[in-house]
């Protein structure tokens, strides 16, 4: 499994290389507020899934740009997003990344593959194994305290509601901590997490093929990762995301994100996966 990953990332990075730079306004549509989506997006979706139907046709698929009704499916699943950071990669910023998990049953990410074609940089994680960053055993920091970490994150971009929640837990945290990061690249986020070039990553409003691969990754690496309610097993209705490199970290930050909790009971946060499915 780790071979077929590292092939599907790596024909995905040459997709995303060949264009980076060369894509014109048209080859840019939106599917909402500062939500982009280009040919490339779909070519690279649309590939991997074919390479994963042709060794697996049975499995079920689940990316950013097309996702087959799963119903109360259980079984082997993918779960894809083939540019995370598509804002940076329409404006040319070279820091995006492919993601792919894969999940032997239960939507329960085993294997996952991150992988940064610009900087040839491939992120792999193992269930109960491991995580290798270009066949480097690697870990998350040792960081324990507010004080020396560095934490990335996001600002709202689509929904706008909550921003005063965002920019509050923002401005509180800042003074506390060594610096923050909005890279644009949820994927790269938890990577860096995992690798410990940041020590935590916190963000409302993201999805289970933002996530997914990223998740496995700072687990095997020796994180937490949970939503900002501490709920662990939530991958298909996740809309938030906390993870840290050790447990004492991820506790100062949940206090920190505690404004956010009511948010999940609200649009669009309440727009999950499962949700969605259901109104299909
Ligand atoms: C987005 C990026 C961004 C994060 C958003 C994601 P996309 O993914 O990861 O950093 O803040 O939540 O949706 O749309 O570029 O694939
Ligand atoms: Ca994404």
């Amino acid at each position: 499994m780790r071979s077929f990953l590292t092939e599907l990332a790596h024909v995905a990075g040459k997709i995303a290389r060949q264009h980076f730079r060369s894509l014109g306004h048209q080859a840019t549509s939106k599917k909402g507020r500062n939500d982009y989506v280009t040919f490339v997006d779909r070519n690279i979706e649309e590939t991997l899934s074919v390479r994963i139907k042709s060794q697996y046709p049975d499995h079920l698929i689940v990316g950013e740009e097309t996702h087959e009704a799963f119903g109360d499916y259980e079984g082997p699943a993918w779960i894809i997003d083939p540019i995370d950071g598509t804002t940076n990669f329409v404006r040319g910023i070279p820091h995006f990344a492919i993601s792919i998990a894969y999940c032997e049953k239960n939507f329960e990410p085993k294997f996952s593959v991150i992988y940064d074609p610009m900087k040839d940089e491939l992120f792999f994680a193992e269930k109960n194994a491991g995580v290798w960053m270009n066949n480097e055993r690697i870990y998350t920091s040792n960081c324990k305290t507010l004080e020396e970490s560095m934490i990335a994150c996001a600002a709202p971009f689509r929904s706008m509601d909550a921003t005063d929640d965002v920019f509050a837990i923002i401005k509180e945290l800042q003074p506390q901590i060594d610096d923050i990061r909005r890279a644009g690249c949820c994927a790269l986020d938890l990577a860096y997490t995992a690798v410990g070039r940041c020590d935590a990553y916190w963000e409302l409003g993201i999805w289970p093929w933002d996530t997914a691969a990223g998740e496995l990754m700072v687990r095997c690496a020796g994180g937490i990762v949970t939503d900002v309610r501490g709920n662990e097993g939530d991958l298909l209705t996740r809309r938030s995301i906390i993870a840290a490199a050790t447990p004492e970290l991820h506790a100062l930050l949940s206090k920190a994100c505690a404004r956010l909790q009511p948010w999940l009971d609200k649009a669009p946060y309440t727009d999950h996966l499962v949700a969605l499915q259901k109104q299909a």
